[in-house]
């Protein structure tokens, strides 16, 4: 057998979130503005998102709430349903402003990845704001953006960093 057993794919797809993360959040700081999560999953990357941004306003999406009793978001900022039918009705509220958003939508189905990098390579950037970040589990196509390489603690490839063009 060769190549990465699945432990150890899903381990460095972690820790690689979790270093872009850290990027970020130093990078935002300073800035106002919503953070959008795409895939609230179990609620651990929200959580993460809560904890690092205090006061922060977190839009999150899913198509259900799967999160852990203690990973529950604020359910003014939950919005339950298929992205590609919620985000476009957030888009008068949050045009332009979003400071960063972590798309974490991935999974092993192909196809679906296939899908859902579109939508989110289609979705995210009116929402942006100049010099607004977005991560990615997938590889995204995002029109006036710029990838970044990815910061020590990631491994290229297991998590995607763009920076939207001021
Ligand atoms: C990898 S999990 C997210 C993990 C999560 N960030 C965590 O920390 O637990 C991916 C999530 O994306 C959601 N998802 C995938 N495609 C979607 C779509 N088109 N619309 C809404 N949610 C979607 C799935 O329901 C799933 O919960």
């Amino acid at each position: 057998m060769t190549g990465l057993s699945r432990l150890e794919k899903t381990l460095l797809r972690l820790q690689s979130q979790q270093a872009c993360l850290a990027w970020a959040f130093e990078r935002i700081v300073h800035r106002t503005g919503p953070v959008i999560e795409l895939g609230l999953g179990l609620g651990r990357t929200f959580d993460h998102l809560r904890k690092h941004l205090p006061g922060r306003d977190i839009y999150v999406f899913d198509r259900v709430n799967g999160a852990y009793a203690e990973c529950q978001p604020d359910p003014r900022f939950l919005i339950l349903g298929e992205i590609e039918e919620t985000l476009p009705r957030l888009r008068e509220r949050l045009a332009g402003r979003v400071v960063l958003a972590n798309s974490d939508l991935g999974s092993f189905d192909r196809e679906s990845n296939r899908r859902v990098a579109g939508l989110a390579s289609d979705l995210l950037p009116p929402f942006m704001a100049p010099g607004g970040i977005v991560m990615s589990d997938l590889p995204l196509n995002l029109k006036d953006f710029d990838e970044v390489p990815v910061p020590d603690g990631a491994s290229p490839d297991r998590y995607y960093l763009y920076r939207r063009q001021d």
